[in-house]
């Protein structure tokens, strides 16, 4: 086997960790490992390979077990991300090849079995392969505890007549899931494949069945949200731990976890620049603009006369492989007042004085990232759990600005100068910096999250 990690003890329970094979879910699994092994456990990865395979040498004392598997085309062109990861799990079931490395791990573990399986919330086909072999099964839920809830009202939304999605209801309120409006829900009736909608509704259904769901956040920032799930899940008997920010929580800090190069040149450049002054830009891994939004912000980032540090990822538009700054942008690189790279070491980009304020698609570890390091936002949620978490972020923490309706480079200009010199803008630092104070509570020896990962633990070592 590809190695216990040198420093477990025989006598160490073993956890299983079976990620979903995309940045921002792998992310978070790695870091979950991590705080596990630091408190003792010991910690087996099954990576798929070589498809978005992690690099086992960033990640001393976990153990890596590769997963041969053939991602088919299809699933990796796709432009819709969530047939992507429905596409993904239907491929891996169909081939066998999870329940099959899992099956062998548990063989060569013989006599001693795996305490249990931590896997994707959005993962079937894993949580499929431990039920298969009987082995207990945690999931990680890497999104926020309102989208959880979110996660758990499907039924109550379609019934109670919010989805499907009308032009005449997308500003209703959803009474049921405060703030929330009709146009921050995800709709699975909008995906193209519409056998995928049910896939939805079944997720939760099936999540019901595994011992414990694991949360990314922490009570300071959810209190409310948390208690009603407490509430709502109680009957079923599921247990929920809210441990966050794993990225903190985890020695496996820093940017260990990227998939792709850093390209660090960037913090030289911040390095160069005013505190507070520069404004960092950056859409997450997955999500896609059209070529017009694209250079709608190019422009609006030129003429806001702001210093911006924006990542260009290779497919962040749609259908081009690299995209191509507009003619005449490069005057505002060659000012000085701009950077363009193609990924950036983003949790240290975030904690580095220079930065101002992140304009985000609000994925759920971009989102706790800037809130830990005391950053305000500019919220443009792209798909899925991005819309309410955008919505959290103006209307129950105060903390940015929603920019939304078509991406027009004034419109830009207009929220980068409310952000990053009006008053508001500064008020909304204030009480990001506040929210920062509660998160490094929550995770000194004594807080919330640091608490309720010792239950974990104890809930782990009881399976
Ligand atoms: C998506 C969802 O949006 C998210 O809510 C869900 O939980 C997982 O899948 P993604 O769109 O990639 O993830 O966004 P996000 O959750 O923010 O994760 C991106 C990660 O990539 C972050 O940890 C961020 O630090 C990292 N990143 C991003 C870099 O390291 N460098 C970059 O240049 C950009």
């Amino acid at each position: 086997m590809a190695g216990v990690g040198a420093d477990d003890t025989p006598a160490a329970a073993r956890v299983v960790m079976m990620p979903l094979p995309f940045q921002g879910n792998l992310t978070p699994m790695l870091q979950l490992a991590g705080a596990l092994h630091a408190r003792g456990l010991a910690a087996t990865v099954l990576r798929t390979a070589p498809f978005n395979a992690p690099d086992p040498a960033r990640h001393p004392g976990i153990a890596f077990v590769p997963v041969a598997v053939d991602v088919p085309e299809a699933v990796v062109g796709s432009e819709d991300n969530m047939t992507k990861v429905f596409d993904l799990n239907a491929a891996l079931d169909a081939s066998g090849c999870l329940g099959d490395a899992l099956a062998s791990l548990l063989e060569k573990e013989a006599p001693r079995r795996p305490a249990c399986l931590v896997t994707d919330a959005a993962f079937p086909a894993a949580q499929k392969a431990a039920m298969d072999l009987g082995l207990p099964w945690l999931v990680l839920h890497t999104c926020s505890a309102a989208t959880f809830r979110l996660f758990m009202s499907y039924h109550i939304l379609y019934g109670n007549g919010y989805l499907p999605k009308r032009e005449s209801n997308l500003c209703l309120p959803v009474k049921e899931l405060p703030p929330l409006q009709v146009r921050d829900l995800f709709d699975p009736s909008e995906l193209p494949n519409q056998e995928n909608v049910q896939k939805i509704m079944n997720l939760w259904n099936q999540t019901k069945m595994n011992s414990a769901t694991i949360i990314n956040t922490f009570e300071d920032l959810e209190g409310p949200e948390l208690e009603m799930i407490w509430g709502e899940v109680t009957d079923n008997g599921t247990l929920v731990f809210n441990i966050g920010p794993l990225h903190k929580l985890s020695p496996i800090g820093g940017t260990k976890t990227s998939l792709l190069e850093e390209d660090c040149s960037c913090i030289e450049w911040l390095d160069t620049q005013a505190p507070c002054s520069v404004l960092y830009v950056s859409f997450g891994s997955l999500a896609q603009l059209t070529q017009e939004e694209f250079t709608e912000i190019a422009w609006g980032l030129a003429n806001s006369e702001k210093p911006f540090l924006w990542v260009v990822r290779r497919g962040l538009v749609l259908g081009v492989e690299k995209p191509e700054l507009p003619e005449g942008f490069e005057r505002a690189l060659l000012e000085g007042r701009g950077k363009v790279v193609e990924w950036a070491p983003q949790q240290n980009v975030l904690a580095h004085s220079a930065v101002g304020g992140f304009w985000t698609h609000n994925g759920w570890n971009s989102t706790l990232e800037s809130i830990y390091e005391g950053v305000p936002m500019v919220s443009r949620p792209i798909f899925g759990d991005q819309f309410s978490t955008g919505r959290y972020v103006e209307a129950v923490w105060k903390i940015g600005f929603l920019l939304d309706g078509v991406l027009e480079r004034r419109k830009i200009e207009r929220v980068i100068q409310r952000l990053m010199v009006e008053k508001e803008g500064l008020e909304a630092r204030q009480r990001a910096k506040d929210l920062k104070k509660k998160a490094i509570m929550c995770l000194e020896s004594n807080g919330s999250s640091q608490m309720v990962l010792d239950n974990l633990v104890h809930h782990i070592l009881s399976l």
